[in-house]
Formats: C-alpha cells, sequence, structure tokens
C-alpha cells in the first residue's frame, strides 16, 4: 500500500444523512462527535469507558461473508470509545434517528413509555438504542411482531445498559412489548436507505487521514498492515478500541499515530480448518466469532457471553484481547485450555506459538515492537472444556478467577490436561503441577483431593479489589472439584440456570 492509493475523506452515513470529513484528530470519539460538532446530545455520557451504555449507538456495517449487495448487520456498539474514523464505510443510527414519519415515537420508544420504563432520562436512550438494534438484528428483523424472546435473551440484550433507579423489571416489560410489534413502515425503509448508502460507498481502498493531531492509517489487507506496523513501531495498533479507547477518554494519553485493523478483509474472518478446528483472524470481533466457538464449544461460548456486554463485544476482538496481556483478560484461558497456537506476524516473517509461552510476565509479552497478531488457531477437540468465571457482578464484570478446564479421560483414567487460569498470577498461566497431579490417574474424587495442593506450586495470587489471594486459591481448588461434578454426575445442578437475574429471582 502506498499513501497515493489511500482514500483521504472519512465518509460515513449518519441517521440517513452522508458525512464526510478530510480532516479528524484520530482519537476524536464518535460520543464526541455527536454531542459537539453535531448537536445530538441523545448520546449521553455517563462513564466514558464503555460500562453504562448511556452512549449506545446502532452501527451497521456491510457483511463480512458477502459483497455489498449482502446486505448490512446492525450492532449496538458505545459511541463514548469508538474512533471516529472507526465509521468509515458505515451507516450509524442515534436515536434521534428512531422518528417514524409525522413523528411517532418508534416501537422501542413507545413500549419504555407504556410499561413506565423510564426514570432519569440519562440512560433511557441507550436502552432504547439497545432495544432498537436487536429488533433489527438478523435473527429478529424477519419477524413481523413474533413474540418469540426469552427473558435470559432480553438480559443479555440489556447487560451493556446500566439503570441504578427504577430496576429493570418495566424494562424488560418494555423489550417483551417492542418484540411483539411490527415494526412501522418508515423505520423499515429507512435502514434499508442505509443499506443502500453503504453498498454505494463501498471502498476497497484503504484509508489514511493525517491532520494536525495525528495520522489514522486503515489499510484493507494485511499484508499492508504488517509492513506498516514495521516501518512504523511507534504506532498504537488498534482494533475494537475497547481497551485503547479508555487510554484516551481515562488516562488522556496522546497518540498521534495509528493503525487500525477494523478494516482488513483478510483478517477479519472466522474460519473452520481442515482439521476440525477453526482459525479467528485478528480483526475478527467476538460477535463474528461467539457463535462457531459456541458451536463447538459451548462453554467457550457462556464465557464470552459474560464478556463485556454486547456493545463490547460488537466491537472488541480476540486478537486484542490477547495483545493487551491482561492478566484477568477471559479468552486466554480458555484458549490456552484448548492448546491454541498465536500466530504473529513482523513485516513478512511469521512465527507461531503456543499462546501460554506469550505472556511472560505482568504487562510483558512476546511480541517485539512492529508485530502484529495475525492469528489464533484453535485444534480440533476439547469435548470436556469447562469454563468458570468467577465475578463480583455476574453479567458485564472483570473476572476474578477465571478457569478453564480440558481433560482427556480413557477408560476413567487421566491421559491429558490443559488447563488455564486468570487472576490467579501476573499473566494468564497454565496450571502445570495441577495437570501433572492429574495425569496418568484414575479420576475419582481422590485424584482430585490429591491435586488439590499442586495449585499453591502453581499459583501465588495477589490480594486486590476483585477478590483476596485467599478466596483466589480457596475458589480455583474449588473449581477443580465442580469440574470433577460436572464431568461425573452429568445430573447434579452446577449452575444458575438463567442468564438473568429476575429470571434466576423467578425459579
Ligand atoms: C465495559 C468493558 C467491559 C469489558 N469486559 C471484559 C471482560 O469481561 N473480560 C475481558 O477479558 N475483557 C473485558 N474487557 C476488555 C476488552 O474488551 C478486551 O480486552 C478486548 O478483547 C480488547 O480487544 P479490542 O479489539 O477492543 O482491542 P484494542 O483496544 O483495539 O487493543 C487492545 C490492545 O491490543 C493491541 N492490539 C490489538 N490488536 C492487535 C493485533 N492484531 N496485533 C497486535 N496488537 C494488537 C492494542 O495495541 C492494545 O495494546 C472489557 C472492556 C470494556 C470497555
Ligand atoms: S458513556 Fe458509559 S458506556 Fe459510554
Ligand atoms: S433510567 Fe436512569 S438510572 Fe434508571
Amino acid at each position: 500500500m502506498t499513501v497515493g492509493d489511500a482514500a483521504r475523506e472519512l465518509r460515513f452515513v449518519l441517521n440517513g444523512a452522508p458525512q464526510r470529513l478530510e480532516s479528524v484528530a484520530p482519537t476524536m470519539t464518535l460520543q464526541e462527535y455527536l454531542r459537539d460538532v453535531k448537536g445530538l446530545t441523545g448520546c449521553k455520557e455517563g462513564c466514558a469507558e464503555g460500562d453504562c451504555g448511556a452512549c449506545t449507538v446502532a452501527v451497521g456495517a456491510l457483511r463480512k461473508d458477502g459483497g455489498p449487495e449482502a446486505g448490512i448487520v446492525w450492532r449496538p456498539m458505545n459511541a463514548c470509545i469508538l474512533f471516529l474514523p472507526m465509521l468509515h464505510g458505515k451507516a450509524v443510527v442515534t436515536v434521534e434517528g428512531l422518528r417514524t414519519e409525522g413523528g411517532a415515537l418508534h416501537p422501542a420508544q413507545s413500549a419504555m413509555v407504556a410499561t413506565h420504563g423510564s426514570q432519569c432520562g440519562f440512560c433511557t436512550p441507550g436502552i432504547v438504542m439497545s432495544l432498537y438494534v436487536a429488533r433489527h438484528e438478523d435473527r429478529h428483523a424477519a419477524q413481523d411482531g413474533r413474540d418469540g424472546v426469552s427473558r435470559a435473551e432480553i438480559g443479555d440484550i440489556l447487560a451493556g445498559n446500566l439503570c441504578r433507579c427504577t430496576g429493570y423489571g418495566p424494562i424488560y416489560e418494555a423489550a417483551e412489548r417492542m418484540f411483539s410489534t411490527p415494526l412501522p413502515e418508515g423505520d423499515l425503509s429507512a435502514r434499508a436507505g442505509d443499506a443502500k448508502a453503504v453498498a454505494a460507498m463501498a471502498d476497497e481502498r484503504p484509508l489514511y487521514l493525517a491532520s494536525a493531531e495525528g495520522v489514522w492509517s486503515a489499510p484493507t489487507r494485511f499484508t499492508d498492515a504488517a509492513a506498516f506496523a514495521k516501518d512504523n513501531p511507534d504506532a498504537t495498533v488498534v482494533a475494537g478500541a475497547t481497551d485503547v479507547g479508555l487510554w484516551v477518554t481515562k488516562q488522556l494519553q496522546p497518540m498521534d499515530k495509528i493503525l487500525y485493523l477494523g478494516r482488513l478483509s483478510d483478517a477479519g474472518a472466522v474460519e473452520a480448518t481442515p482439521e476440525g478446528g477453526l482459525r479467528l483472524g485478528a480483526a475478527a470481533t467476538y460477535a463474528d466469532a461467539e457463535a462457531a466457538i459456541a458451536d463447538r464449544w459451548p462453554d467457550f461460548g457462556e464465557l464470552l457471553r459474560r464478556l463485556g456486554s454486547r456493545q463490547v463485544r460488537s466491537a472488541g476482538t480476540i486478537g486484542g484481547n490477547i495483545a493487551n496481556g491482561s492478566p484477568i483478560g477471559d479468552t486466554p484461558p480458555a484458549l490456552i485450555a484448548l492448546g491454541a497456537t498465536l500466530v504473529l506476524r513482523h513485516g513478512e516473517a511469521q512465527r507461531r506459538l503456543p499462546l501460554e509461552e506469550f505472556f511472560l510476565d505482568y504487562g510483558k509479552q512476546d511480541r517485539r515492537p512492529g508485530e502484529l497478531v495475525e492469528a489464533i488457531e484453535i485444534p480440533a477437540g476439547g469435548d470436556l472444556l469447562r469454563c468458570y468465571k468467577l465475578s463480583k457482578r455476574f453479567d458485564q464484570d472483570i473476572s476474578a478467577v477465571c478457569g478453564c478446564f480440558n481433560l482427556t479421560l480413557e477408560a476413567g483414567m487421566v491421559t491429558g490436561a490443559r488447563i488455564g487460569f486468570g487472576g490467579m498470577a501476573a499473566t494468564p498461566k497454565r496450571a502445570a503441577a495441577v495437570e501433572q497431579a492429574l495425569i496418568g490417574q484414575p479420576w475419582t474424587e481422590a485424584t482430585v483431593t490429591a491435586a488439590l495442593a499442586a495449585f499453591a506450586e502453581d499459583f501465588a495470587p495477589i490480594s486486590d479489589m476483585r477478590a483476596s489471594a485467599d478466596y483466589r486459591l480457596l475458589s480455583a481448588r474449588n473449581l477443580l472439584r465442580k469440574y470433577f461434578i460436572e464431568t461425573t454426575q452429568p445430573q447434579t445442578h452446577t449452575r444458575l440456570a438463567a442468564a438473568s437475574p429476575l429470571e434466576a429471582l423467578d425459579a
């Protein structure tokens, strides 16, 4: 790629109106643009870190698995941590864009009014937008007023929207009412218009924006991204910005050169390998990957469902989760337990390593300046994978401890063991001593009890605001017991049955 080949103008659609910007600061957020430039103040700033959902908007992008004629997919995203240039070639709808012909409220709004779901008005626009996007997602858009959404699913839809005043009861009722109301013709035609506009602006060229505040480089092929990263090791790599966004909004870090991976057409794929495993391109978002993962490893799927919120999973990537190297990132323990291989690229040089070897120490990964995560390869197998996330809040919370177990059993004997933990050390870490205590032993309670001591060989956890060291060590041991029960006594109830707290209370 040369800069001369690149598009030099940021283009996207906002509430049906085309936007064109030549000069834009690379770290300007969508929220700043909406509120400060466009005066669209329905996008509220609650936390500015992706947690509260008050800034939720709908973002429509061309499907990755089809040409422009395949239509667009709508996702909820947090405008507060979305950099404006990430929207190139996309459509955005804010709460102001929901009004239908004649000014009538959209069903996502009128249902909130009818059920008294709205109290303070600060979080209501974000809640309305989460409901709105859910109504427009593939599996619901085709429904013409069919009532078929479970309370658990509504809980998942709303997990990224915090309301602290009224309780969620009326909001759940609003969701049910909205899903059973047909979408107004005006709304459907407005979104069809967005799809047409996005298809018309489809552009294979990279985007290169330069302003007094810095440079935004968004190649469309991975080889170009790798070359740029090698030549510019000082550039900040951005995939979904669900970590990097906070460096800007909370830590006020200056960033004047950004390499954005979200436009790579050849690094966003989630592909089955010929051997039955899965290959995740570094730019694949959680939303892109979660169905394929849940299909093969249901417990890993549930772990992803509890990672952040729909807003976070719509933007964030597993590649970013790994590259960030946090000791409490949720995907490394599961991927380590599955025996995943990390593919790294520095310019044209590619190398592969077992994922657990990537994490060297706190904040230190085996990645040289200018080297990119290219893909994650997960082998077939893992039928006995179980993932356990312990967090103070069930949904949308960071793990205190995350333990993932994957044993191979033959004729009642443990013939293989891979166990990955987060929150127990300075990095995500394999429980090598515990594995050794299990391998070659019969899969019995006595073996489990004998192996518990090995946790202290593998881990010396710290106490922090999420959990004490004692709690972490004790719960890690108890998770092995739980894994034993789940793999030997499937009739025993070991899990909360429902995603929605209301449903759990009802039960
Ligand atoms: C509200 C909220 C809730 C969250 N909840 C959870 C949670 O429950 N569990 C959890 O694990 N995480 C959670 N996160 C953290 C975050 O969503 C994940 O770490 C996410 O996977 C990061 O991916 P990203 O694409 O957004 O990365 P970015 O923010 O774009 O980048 C993250 C880091 O990785 C680097 N990077 C990204 N891609 C590459 C690449 N291909 N090659 C080299 N470097 C790269 C970036 O330079 C940066 O250092 C949460 C975040 C928010 C805002
Ligand atoms: S302002 Fe709280 S998620 Fe954006
Ligand atoms: S509606 Fe704002 S706190 Fe509940």
